[in-house]
């Protein structure tokens, strides 16, 4: 179940309900599948044969067609990240800058964890949503946000698109974000 911490006031909050309802506030959709439909040695499996990504797409058919049919999305694919992939280094630094889209970025999150950092509205700031296995966000198209790993640095995701042009990144510069 996703947890989020408020970056600026450092509050935690926990549990299905108040999650949701956060996350409700700030525009950013939040769903939840059930991971555990899952073969037990895809849970744990981060690098992936075409026929891995073939079996994960097809265990979640229904969950991803569910979702593309009410929100438009038109063509989807497997992403997985870990140590054993090329400049994974590289790559983060790259993703770990504050940025747009001009579709929205959503992301289904099957075996690992990953972090989103959100910039909220103007009371709350940037806000880190912090997502395990069965979590599913849409960051809202314009929003600023980046990506990035947890401390195990695994992660395999479901990405949905409605024209894969739509997700180039846009930098966004914000003297507002601050690290640490
Ligand atoms: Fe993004």
């Amino acid at each position: 179940m996703a947890e989020i911490v408020i970056r600026d006031s450092g509050e935690r909050i926990r549990g299905e309900e108040q999650v949701r309802a956060f996350l409700d506030r700030q525009e950013v959709l939040y769903e939840h599948w059930d991971a555990a439909k899952l073969p037990a040695e895809l849970q744990e499996k981060f690098t992936l044969s075409d026929d891995d990504k073939a079996q994960i797409l097809s265990t979640f058919d229904s969950e991803i067609r569910d979702l593309a049919g009410r929100r438009g999305y038109r063509t989807w694919d497997i992403i997985a990240l870990s140590d054993a992939t090329p400049n994974l280094d590289e790559l983060l630094k790259k993703f770990e800058q504050v940025h747009t889209h001009t579709e929205d970025e959503v992301r289904a999150i099957t075996a690992g964890k990953g972090i989103f950092i959100i910039k909220g509205s103007e009371e709350v700031g940037y806000f880190n949503v912090e997502l395990e296995a069965g979590d599913v966000i849409s960051v809202p198209e314009n929003k600023p946000h980046f990506f990035t790993l947890m401390d195990n640095r695994q992660i395999v995701a479901v990405r949905l698109f409605i024209e894969t042009e739509g997700w180039i990144a846009h930098p966004f510069a914000d003297p507002a974000f601050s690290k640490a």
